[in-house]
């Protein structure tokens, strides 16, 4: 009968933390949480691949109107270089083909950004000058920083030429002489959009 009652006061004692365990749970996201944190500024440093000297920081800013680019880069040839995302977030190997294609989850053909069809990682080219720097500054409106099409966790690729914004599959751009992850940037703290 006495091991009995132990057992008894065991398990109520077991059951009272199992439901005070439960209760807690939803405490930890205090009010009303309807959509997930937004983030409206991320960030992409880039590194050369092997063999390479470009470098350089993009910015990405969401706006309602798209997302603004704003890329600084240096270390390049005088001249156009390829500017995309590319599917994968993974800069780990020497050439930059970790980083995978470009960036299509709408299953598109390669092109310009300004085509009516192109892969979602189209940026276009980079110019850049006769001390190979770079700076762009514009709105791609097909760009969503979250979401499940957004850019977030991709990476960034920089090629030794021009993209002709025609040939498939990748514009014929040539090597990757520079890769970058995007990440939230500094500031970002998660905030509940109502
Ligand atoms: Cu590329
Ligand atoms: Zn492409």
């Amino acid at each position: 009968m006495k091991s009995c009652n132990k057992l008894f006061i065991l398990s109520l004692v077991v059951l009272a933390f199992s439901v005070i365990h439960v209760e807690a749970q939803p405490k930890k996201f205090p009010g009303k949480m309807k959509r997930p944190p937004m983030v409206t500024q991320a960030i992409a440093v880039l590194h050369p691949t092997a063999g390479n000297n470009v470098h350089g920081v993009v910015k990405f800013i969401q706006t309602p109107k798209g997302v603004r680019v704003i890329a600084d880069v240096e270390g390049l040839t005088p001249g156009k270089h390829g500017f995309h995302i590319h599917e994968f977030g993974d800069c780990s190997s020497p050439d930059g083909k970790s980083a995978g294609g470009h960036f299509n989850p709408t299953n598109q053909p390669h092109g310009s950004p300004d085509a009516p069809k192109h892969h979602m990682g189209d940026l276009g080219n980079l110019e850049a000058d006769a001390n190979g720097k770079a700076h762009l500054d514009r709105v791609y409106p097909f760009l969503r920083l979250m979401g499940p099409m957004g850019i977030i966790g991709r990476g960034v690729i920089i090629h030794s030429g021009e993209d002709d914004l025609k040939s498939q599959p990748t514009g014929n751009a040539g090597k990757r002489v520079a890769c970058g992850v995007i990440g939230i940037a500094k500031g970002q703290s998660p905030k509940m959009m109502k």
